[in-house]
């Protein structure tokens, strides 16, 4: 049966700790053939750098082709139904990445498509954010169970990748929100009961200095993310106390990475002295995300 990457617990401990020595093996190999004759369907609801760029040259880079759909030309649900779409591309293409704006349009495709669909940011989740986040995180600390991960500011898509990835790899998870921008309540739980098997702690916090106390990670993405346009001006008032800046680091007390998944809006979440100090990794982030999506591929083919 074919399998998708929709959720980011979508893939077992096992399968993970898998993922993660093919992602380091075909980042040392660099090229391969893997993917001859295949091709991967680009299908977006939203902009995208990071994800566009390193899904095409994970592809070229491993023999196959892409074929990229912008936001107009498919008009996902308006022109045809979400399911038409799976079932057309299923008869031509080999993977689906999708970037969505509900997370039941990248569902509905995977339900629909008889080929492995990955979600590449819906407004739920950011399963490749998290699984190349951790990869990085396993490089840079040597190790993924038993660190703490502090995530600071809204709790968004990315937020609840990482929170289930943690969960799933035995890392601790923290999160300060301001109120009414917590993390959601049904991630948290199924992470909850994850966690009661693989020893993850997870703590909610309102005070950012006191959820970095000792963390290894300090972790922070856009206050509005896309599709929240416009409540930007709104969100940087409720926001403005839960900048990652030289304070906040030093109130870890701790030798910290900081980690972003970009676009970062410098000054706003983070200040441009903390995004490019020696101890923000997230550069290797934005490279890794090109291994990662190389291994996903080559495991959902
Ligand atoms: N981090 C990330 O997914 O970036 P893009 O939105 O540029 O793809
Ligand atoms: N939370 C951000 C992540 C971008 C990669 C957004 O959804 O816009």
């Amino acid at each position: 049966m074919k399998k998708d990457l929709i959720s980011s617990k979508d893939f077992t401990k096992d399968e993970l700790i898998e993922l993660f020595s093919l992602a380091k093996r075909l980042k040392k190999e660099g090229y391969n053939e893997v993917m001859r004759g295949k091709t991967l369907a680009l299908v977006f609801e939203k902009p995208s750098l990071r994800t566009r760029v390193t899904f095409s040259v994970a592809m070229f880079q491993s023999g196959g082709s892409v074929v990229y759909l912008a936001p107009a030309d498919i008009q996902l649900g308006k022109r045809e139904s979400v399911a038409d779409v799976g079932r057309n591309l299923s008869r031509w293409v080999d993977f689906v990445a999708a970037r969505t704006f509900a997370h039941s349009t990248v569902m509905e495709l995977a339900e629909n498509a008889s080929i492995p669909v990955i979600n590449a940011l819906s407004d739920l989740e950011h399963p490749c954010q998290a699984y190349g986040d951790f990869l990085t995180i396993e490089e840079k600390l040597g190790r993924v169970e038993g660190i703490t991960l502090t995530f600071i500011g809204d709790g968004n898509n990315v937020a609840n990748s990482l929170l289930l990835t943690a969960a799933i790899l035995g890392a601790n998870f923290r999160i300060a929100s301001p109120a009414g921008y917590e993390i959601n309540g049904k991630f948290l739980m199924e992470a909850q009961n994850i966690a009661k098997n693989t020893g993850a702690k997870i703590e909610l916090f309102n005070d950012p200095f006191e959820a970095v106390k000792g963390t290894d990670v300090i972790y922070t993405d856009v206050w509005a993310s896309m599709g929240q346009e416009a409540e930007a001006e709104k969100r940087k008032k409720v926001f403005s106390k839960f900048q990652v800046n030289r304070k906040l680091v030093e109130a870890s007390d701790k030798d910290v990475i900081v980690m972003h998944c970009l676009p970062a809006h410098r000054g706003e979440e983070i200040t441009s002295d903390i995004l490019d100090a020696s101890y923000s990794v997230v550069l290797d982030e934005a490279e890794n995300r090109l291994h990662i999506q190389k291994a996903i591929m080559h495991y959902l083919g």
